[in-house]
């Protein structure tokens, strides 16, 4: 029992004593990557565990300051001691990463621990975008696998200089030199190929804790430091190379109608009370009012520090923008060559939308094209279309706004990405800009004076995108059609864009794979976003099979402008019409990929017009749809 802790409580002061001296300790943060049972935890454990001993007296004062500041109900708080870290994880957004926390009187330490199994490289590489140096475990009994050599080169690809080859198990190889010096050996060819500088092999076995925190009697013929000490004292240049100020704002902080600030963590420069400031995208310049520290206004804010912004201005600065140096601005650009892991089962389709997630911005993303993938043992380019899990692509992205970036290689916080699905907001992709294209910054979007609705008001009508959805031969086009006969007949101006027909034109070069019927739509959805601009009402007409597609092509529109028509036939009703003969030919095996029989239809959720076809004519549902939509003159 503690004297100190229970009779007299810490005071403040002694707690923010003990926050400086843990301040002005360097921070490391690592990874450890390793295959499922190679003692990647009982490595984590044992540190955790060893070093802990170390700071319990320490502690057990913090958990008394944690209860007294009632900061997490009396829960022991390690956001005191490494300010900012929690902001990283972001609501909503699915990061299986667990950071943990542990101190040394040489160091504090965030290690990224990513738990699982069948995910792991993912978890991984969610972890590894933020860190220093990685801790890679080999199992001395099985050598160098895949997986090393996967994780290693997504280490490489992070950027991380640093790599710990923890090579564990020691003891069931009966502590054989031979053995660490041969994998140790191998591990620095494949370090060497992928461009890793700084390799540092340890034997050890976590389970016995040789080599772990201090030198082991086990393995006399190791004269090197143990795995701590090499944590302890290995150098870590500062990740960023420019000295300009970058500040992704992470939230906007109005406590009342007197203070605006914008908070977030500075990753690079420093900045000062009247500095000129650039507000990314927009490029808006003001300067800096005053910056508040987590205890106190500040005269000055270095790189790692999370503070709180005051402008001279009341400009317009949101969540997702970069306040940087105006002497030094970044660039903003929507299409990028990028470097894509891909995470998830299901296939990275290009021409999809997800999330992209760049520093604190978050906006829709979709790939245009895979130039190639890497195979991982061999870094051999190779021909593809589609990655799937676990796969590295290099590959072109747009993003559908600009976003201020840095390649990843000259600002590693502004130069990484996660692509999350839009569905289940989960992880699926991680991803490294190489440079923006340059056909981007080149383009710029012509300001045209005579609008939509000038367009639109000479013709007497309202633009709308009349979105008809159904499988092959429900009655899309013929319902469809008898609309357009009605809207015609009372004088507005129509188009209609039926799948048949574009398919023998501007998308002849698209059969019906996942892929191509992604960008099927994608472009039929942009085709009939230029209509409506024109001012026209369009009636599309595609099996438009994904939900994800449909929701894409939705969010092109303005409020009110999109209505999606559910054409509702069940798949037996429209396989005994078959007015093509196509169902007969799908069933007989002739037609691959075929929507209800070999490919998927996702029915939709919540249309804005639902028509059974069942028992009602096409007439009747063409004057419902009219109807509805107030189109009656
Ligand atoms: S979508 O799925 O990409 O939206 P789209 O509406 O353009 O499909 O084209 C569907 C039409 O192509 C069908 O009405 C049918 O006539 C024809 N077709 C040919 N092969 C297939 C197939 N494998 N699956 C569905 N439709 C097909």
């Amino acid at each position: 029992m503690n004297n100190r802790t229970d009779k007299q409580p810490a005071s403040r002061s002694s707690l923010q004593a003990f926050l400086a001296e843990q301040e002005s300790r360097s921070l490391l943060r690592f990874i450890t990557c390793g295959s499922v049972d190679d003692g990647k935890s009982t490595l984590i454990g044992r540190l955790l565990h060893d070093t802990q001993l170390l700071m319990e007296d320490q502690l057990a004062r913090l958990t008394a300051d944690s209860k007294r500041f009632g900061t997490r109900n009396g829960e022991l708080d390690f956001a005191l001691l490494v300010d900012g870290l929690a902001a990283e994880r972001e609501q909503g957004i699915t990061i299986d990463v667990a950071y943990r926390f542990f101190s040394t009187e040489k160091r504090k330490f965030v290690v990224a621990d990513c738990p699982g199994h069948e995910q792991y490289t993912r978890n991984m590489a969610t972890g590894a975008s933020t860190v220093d140096l990685a801790v890679v475990l080999v199992d001395a009994g099985k050598g160098l696998l895949t997986q090393t050599r996967r994780h290693s080169y997504i280490v490489s690809l992070l950027g991380i200089r640093h790599v710990i080859v923890a090579i564990n198990k020691m003891d069931l190889v009966d502590y054989d030199r031979e053995t660490f010096d041969r994998l140790a050996e191998g591990y620095r060819a494949l370090a060497d190929s992928l461009g890793v500088e700084n390799v540092y092999c340890v034997p050890v076995s976590a389970l016995e804790g040789d080599n772990v925190i201090g030198a082991s009697d086990n393995t006399p013929w190791y004269t090197g430091p143990s795995l701590l000490e090499l944590l302890e004292t290995i150098q870590i240049e500062p990740p960023e190379a420019t000295d300009a100020a970058r500040f992704p704002v992470q939230w906007v902080n109005r406590p009342d109608q007197n203070f605006r600030g914008f908070a977030g963590t500075l990753v690079a420069g420093t900045m000062r009370p009247g500095d000129e400031v650039s507000i990314l995208p927009s490029g808006r310049r003001t300067r800096i009012r005053s910056i508040l520290g987590t205890r106190s206004e500040l005269e000055e804010a270095h790189a790692g520090q999370p503070v709180t912004l005051a402008l001279t201005e009341e400009v317009d600065v949101s969540r997702g923008d970069v306040i940087v140096s105006a002497r030094d601005p970044l660039e903003a650009a929507d299409q990028f060559a990028v470097h894509l892991l891909w995470m998830t089962d299901e296939p990275l389709l290009p021409g999809r939308y997800y999330k992209l997630r760049l520093a604190t911005r978050t906006v829709n993303a979709h790939i245009m094209e895979i130039k190639h993938k890497v195979d991982v043992n061999t870094q051999q380019e190779l021909a593809a279309r589609r990655l799937h899990l676990n796969e590295v692509g290099y590959c072109t992205l747009a993003t559908d706004e600009d976003i201020a970036f840095a390649p990843f290689d000259q600002q590693p916080s502004l130069g990484s990405f996660i692509l999350i699905d839009r569905q289940t907001n989960a992880t699926i992709g991680a991803g490294i800009i190489d440079f923006a294209l340059r056909r981007a910054s080149n383009i710029h979007v012509q300001h045209i004076e005579v609008d939509k609705e000038s367009r639109a008001r000479i013709k007497g009508q309202m633009p709308r995108c009349l979105w008809f959805t159904g499988l092959s031969g429900s009655g899309k086009s013929t319902i469809a059609n008898q609309v357009e006969k009605r809207l015609h007949a009372r004088g507005y101006h129509s188009y209609i864009l039926d799948g048949d027909n574009v398919r023998h034109g501007l998308n002849e070069d698209l059969g019906f794979t996942d892929a191509d019927r992604v960008e099927n739509i994608r472009r039929v959805a942009e085709v009939s976003k230029l209509m409506t601009d024109a001012g026209l009402i369009v009636l599309v007409s595609f099996i438009s099979p994904f939900r994800e597609e449909r929701r894409m092509a939705r969010e092109l529109f303005d409020e009110n402008e999109f209505f999606e028509v559910f054409i509702d036939t069940p798949l037996e009703v429209a396989e005994q019409r078959d007015t093509k003969g196509l169902y007969a030919k799908a069933r007989a095996g002739k037609i691959p990929n075929f929507t209800g029989i070999s490919s998927p239809y996702e029915p939709p959720e919540n249309p804005e017009i639902h028509l059974q076809t069942v028992d009602t004519d096409p007439d009747e549902l063409a004057e419902r749809v009219i109807e509805i939509l107030g189109l009656e003159r």
